[in-house]
């Protein structure tokens, strides 16, 4: 294939899990590549770990504005988020959130957790095949956002679909049409709208409705900009720590190795956690809008010109990270990875995923030695959001 064809925006060759070539020789012969994307236009596809954290690391020429995707918003639909804003914007909104995820909220949020994960564990099949993402990925995500929101709990799958529905891509079967995907947008924010409403009266508290009620940059926020921020916070607490604990899962399966040793040593937990984040970077990139004109990896950038930075590659390059594509539950450095991004807007909820995580594997240790993966698991069709469907498991007593 001719190097100006490559298009790795395609979401087929992530649902298709067939991306590794496309990157790998991107990485060796254009790490920095031009390519015109059939729907969204023209963009550069950085590839290399050291280029990726070059442009993350600097906000001042490379702006979050207007989109962190490489599909731009649509002009009668615009939600402005603190994720696709500049400074000092971004910084402001950002901090209001960001107790929620401070060391003393995480510590009480971690007994609530376990016990939440004990449940969903105790109450699934023994011996019998059935979905991992439903019944333990979804399940257990979804109540940690109710409980970050403080939303009633009866309703918390909602959580779930509005997470979906917005990350949905058109032909994904999620939503029939781009129309009932506004629709169901608006119902979110309509319902988000009434609990506002309740804590806005009330004194302020822990939860993130409140602090967005009674944040000084955020309390004034238009309905657009609250549903946007709302997705924001849906979307980043929901799918991606999702998809990690699938692929958990699905990793140690398909390296049975690094299972056992696992299985022989429980302190290893929160190191296989980091490898599996890195291994399968539930976000594949994020965007950037160059605000001048600059080089990169010996490319000219020119102001204007979209940057997709794709940390699915960076994560499997093999100048940074030894033996990249081999899944090592206890290799060196292994926080050393692009899935959280860097800079100003690095996730600030890397620690609550990673509490997830290892509270979901001690718990299924204490419960059972092995989950048995029983056929393929069926992926997103998308270029951003990296993830699973479904995948059937099995477990053993
Ligand atoms: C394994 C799980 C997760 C991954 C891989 C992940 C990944 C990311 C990435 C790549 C970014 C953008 C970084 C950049 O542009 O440099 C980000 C930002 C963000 N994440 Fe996460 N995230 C995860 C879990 C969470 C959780 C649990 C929350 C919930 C609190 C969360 C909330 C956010 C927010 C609010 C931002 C925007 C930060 C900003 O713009 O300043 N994320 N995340």
């Amino acid at each position: 294939m001719p190097l100006e064809e490559i298009e790795v925006g395609d979401p087929f060759i992530f649902r298709n899990d067939t991306l590794w070539p496309y990157f790998e020789r991107l990485r060796k012969e254009d790490p920095v590549h031009y390519s015109v994307h059939p729907e969204f236009g023209p963009y550069w596809s950085v590839t290399k770990y050291n280029d990726i954290m070059a442009v993350d690391t600097n906000h001042q020429v490379f702006s979050s504005e207007p989109s962190i995707t490489i599909a731009d918003p649509k002009d009668d639909f615009t939600l402005p988020m603190f994720i696709a804003m500049d400074q000092p914007k971004h910084d402001v909104q950002r901090k209001t959130i960001s107790p929620i995820v401070s060391g003393p909220n995480l510590a009480a949020l971690e007994p609530i957790i376990r016990e939440r994960a004990g449940k969903i564990l105790d109450e699934l099949p023994v011996g019998e095949t059935f979905d991992w993402v439903d019944k333990v990925s979804i399940e257990l995500t979804t109540m940690t956002l109710a409980t970050l929101f403080d939303f009633p709990w009866e309703d918390r799958r909602k959580l779930t679909r509005w997470s979906d529905v917005a990350t949905a891509n058109p032909n994904s079967g999620i939503v029939e049409s781009e129309e009932q995907r506004r629709a169901e947008l608006y119902e979110c924010v309509d319902y988000f709208m009434r609990l506002w409403n309740e804590r806005v009266n009330a004194e302020p508290r822990g939860d993130l409705i409140s602090m967005l009620a009674h944040g000084e940059s955020t309390r004034n926020m238009d309905r657009m900009e609250y549903l946007g921020n709302l997705i924001l916070l849906i979307v980043g607490g929901n799918d991606t720590t999702r998809n990690t604990i699938t692929g958990s899962v699905l990793a140690l399966n398909q390296n049975p190795d690094q299972y056992d040793k696992l299985r022989a040593n429980h302190d290893l937990i929160p190191s296989m956690v980091s490898e599996t984040i890195r291994w399968q970077t539930p976000l594949a990139h994020m965007r950037r809008n160059a605000k001048a004109d600059i080089e990169l990896g010996g490319k000219q950038i020119k102001k204007g010109d979209k940057v997709v930075m794709w940390y699915v590659s960076g994560n499997r390059d093999e100048e940074v990270i030894d033996n990249p594509n081999a899944f090592i539950i206890d290799r060196p450095n292994v926080r050393r990875h692009l899935s959280f991004g860097f800079g100003i807007h690095r996730c600030v909820g890397n620690r609550l995923a990673e509490l997830q995580l290892k509270i979901i594997w001690e718990e299924i240790f204490r419960r059972f030695p092995k989950i048995e993966v029983m056929g393929e698991p069926r992926r997103v069709l998308s270029a951003f959001v990296k993830g699973y469907e479904s995948l059937p498991v099995r477990l053993v007593a």
